[in-house]
């Protein structure tokens, strides 16, 4: 089945189960201090699952665009890759069990057309540290939706001694396995982070996938959890109903939320009973392309075909995100970018293709997103611009960079910083050549101001941002509110055409980037500060509506980011009804009164592109 038709008949199903069909939300997340990418379809819906109204009401579903900056060296087997789509559905306080376990089924049986005897279904097996019982409720759902499709509906309590067993459908594990929380295992959670025990379906892509030799498998049993490439998970069903306390224990959230998550890639994978992703239409097309232009087939050889996994997979995340303005540079998001085509070019490289590629790969990326992300497309020019600059950068010293590696007999931090100085080499790549030939990074000879400088550079790849908590803390919040204030601070000084671009909070300061073709004048920033504290000291109340979105935007509220709003929005104004300062689109959270918020004091001012100034405050007491 085409991947199109996969995301189309999934949102037409939950449009049928009387579902709000969402647009999806950009890959990187505003207002989001602790990530840096949208990770999972339901980042965008936390404070929803914790309670707050979703303006489209309980039941939500939508195709998530996600990228994992943590799996770029994982990609190269035949399931991982970095971009991908996750398909989700959302019960907000609705349903539970019973008709999310049969729509799940149905979808997969009926629209999709899989054989229910390839399908394969875990449940949590209970934890008496957490006081949460075995989930049966669900293994009964299951086993009367097998039993009517005439399968097998054996229970394996201990899949890791009983492997498959003898009819063997529905298999437990406990929480390292079947819990799902942004952070894992219930152990890892931080309070007040939501999550649940969950059951996962599993896609059988044939028994004598796990007659390999490899004898670390062949030690233990085969089941639905083992690694060995016989059974791929496709989709997951969290029932999000507990909440971390302070003393580490969970209580019930006010609402029993289902949280679901079906990727895209591994599901068109199984309707083309593939266990290989990249031979799905959402890579086939860029698969050709290489073979093309470098006259090296797919199947060559083990290789080979992981080069062609890396680059396929890289350039498509590439475009991806650059289609959501992410450009190849040294600091944050782009910085992943640099890392995904510089990765490309080098694994091009030993497929033996040393002239520019990059840009005859964004069109075909565009073409297979035709249908679905018109905008990338759309975008088409400006990212091939930035891609062959990118391109040429590199290419020009990749060769040289590489043989100066091979000199190398140890890689320490001076060899590194110039690796990195000189040839353009990213810290991540250089650490990748060292593994790969049997080199060891020596990280303590870096010296302090090299390792920072080299910690500065890939910025988030490290451990910091994996979890992808959604930053709800007061600071967060405070400064998120002062966004508002500053946006319409600047507005009111310096005329509506100034637009916000972005913004970006940390613990410690406020970024935001908005539309002006100067830098500010001294007279020019005392003014803004003096309005905004004027604002914060007023205690001005900050409230949220619901609306539709045509009647938000008609009462004044600004929208911005080109971005795809659904029809009825929630619009925060500061102020009162009648008399505000200011009135957005937003989807919080803030704070209640704007002297929350506390003086603010300007940092400093800076250009981030043509017609595009950033500016960074914080509040005074920092
Ligand atoms: N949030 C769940 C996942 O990402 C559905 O697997």
């Amino acid at each position: 089945m085409h991947p199109d038709d996969v995301r189309q008949k999934y949102l037409d199903f939950f449009r049928k189960q009387q579902h709000a069909i969402l647009p999806s939300a950009p890959m990187v997340p505003e207002n989001d201090p602790t990530t840096l990418f949208t990770g999972s379809g339901m980042q965008p819906m936390i404070t929803y699952l914790l309670g707050e109204a979703h303006p489209k009401g309980k039941r939500i579903a939508d195709s998530q665009r996600c990228f994992r900056s943590q799996d770029i060296e994982e990609v190269g087997d035949n399931r991982h890759t970095t971009y991908f789509e996750m398909l989700g559905n959302w019960s907000l306080g609705d349903y539970f069990k019973q008709e999310q376990l049969n729509w799940v089924f149905t979808f997969l049986t009926r629209e999709l057309e899989l054989d229910p005897q390839k399908l394969y279904v875990t449940v949590f097996s209970g934890s008496e540290k957490l006081n949460i019982s075995h989930d049966q409720e669900s293994v009964e759902i299951w086993q009367k939706l097998f039993a009517a499709a005439g399968c097998s509906t054996g229970v394996v309590k201990n899949p890791d001694t009983e492997g498959m067993a003898k009819d063997g459908r529905i298999f437990f594990f406990n929480e390292k396995k079947n819990w799902w929380s942004r952070a894992g295992v219930p152990d890892n959670m931080p309070v007040g982070e939501p999550g649940g025990p969950d059951s996962e379906v599993f896609y059988d892509f044939g028994a004598e996938l796990a007659l390999h030799e490899d004898s670390s498998f062949a030690k233990l049993p085969c089941h639905v959890n083992c690694d060995c490439g016989r059974f791929l998970e496709i989709c997951n069903s969290v029932f999000m109903q507990f909440q971390k306390q302070a003393d580490g224990s969970f209580t019930e959230l006010s609402q029993k939320n289902v949280d679901f998550g079906g990727g895209l890639e591994r599901l068109a994978a199984a309707t083309i009973n593939n266990p290989d992703v990249f031979a799905t239409q959402l890579f086939t097309p860029i698969i050709s392309k290489i073979e093309s232009i470098s006259g090296v087939t797919y199947d060559a050889d083990e290789k080979s075909r992981y080069a062609f996994r890396v680059i396929a997979d890289h350039i498509r995340a590439a475009v991806m995100l650059a289609s959501d303005g992410v450009l190849p540079a040294n600091k944050e998001q782009g910085y992943f970018v640099r890392r995904l085509l510089r990765r490309a070019i080098r694994y091009a490289h030993d497929l033996g293709i040393k002239q520019p590629f990059l840009t005859e790969l964004v069109p075909v990326v565009a073409a297979i997103y035709a249908k679905a992300y018109p905008q990338v497309t759309e975008q088409q020019e400006k990212i091939t611009t930035a891609f062959a600059l990118e391109q040429q950068k590199f290419q020009k010293v990749l060769e040289k960079g590489l043989r100066h590696f091979s000199t190398l007999k140890k890689v320490d931090g001076e060899s590194a910083f110039q690796l990195y100085e000189t040839y353009g080499f990213p810290f991540e790549l250089t650490q990748e050549l060292a593994r790969e030939r049997g080199l060891d990074i020596a990280a303590d000879d870096f010296n302090k101001a090299r390792a920072d400088h080299a910690a500065a550079s890939r910025t988030a790849s490290a451990g910091k941002f994996r979890g992808g908590l959604q930053d709800t803390s007061e600071i967060a919040t405070r400064y998120h509110t002062a966004t508002h204030l500053l946006h319409a601070a600047l507005r009111k000084l310096l005329g509506t055409t100034v637009q916000q671009k972005g913004s970006n909070i940390t613990g410690k300061r406020l970024r935001f980037d908005f539309s002006h073709d100067r830098s500010l004048t001294e007279s020019e920033i005392s003014q803004l500060l003096s309005q905004i504290n004027e604002w914060v000291a007023a205690d001005l109340p900050v409230s949220k509506k619901i609306q539709k979105k045509e009647v938000a935007l008609k009462s004044g509220a600004l929208a911005f980011f080109g971005e795809q709003y659904p029809d009825e929005v929630s619009v925060y104004t500061i102020g009162s009804e009648k008399d505000w300062v200011s009135r957005e689109l937003c989807g919080g959270p803030h704070v209640t009164h704007t002297a929350e918020i506390g003086k603010l004091q300007f940092m400093k001012q800076q250009a981030v592109a043509a017609g595009v100034r950033r500016i960074y405050l914080q509040v005074e007491s920092h």
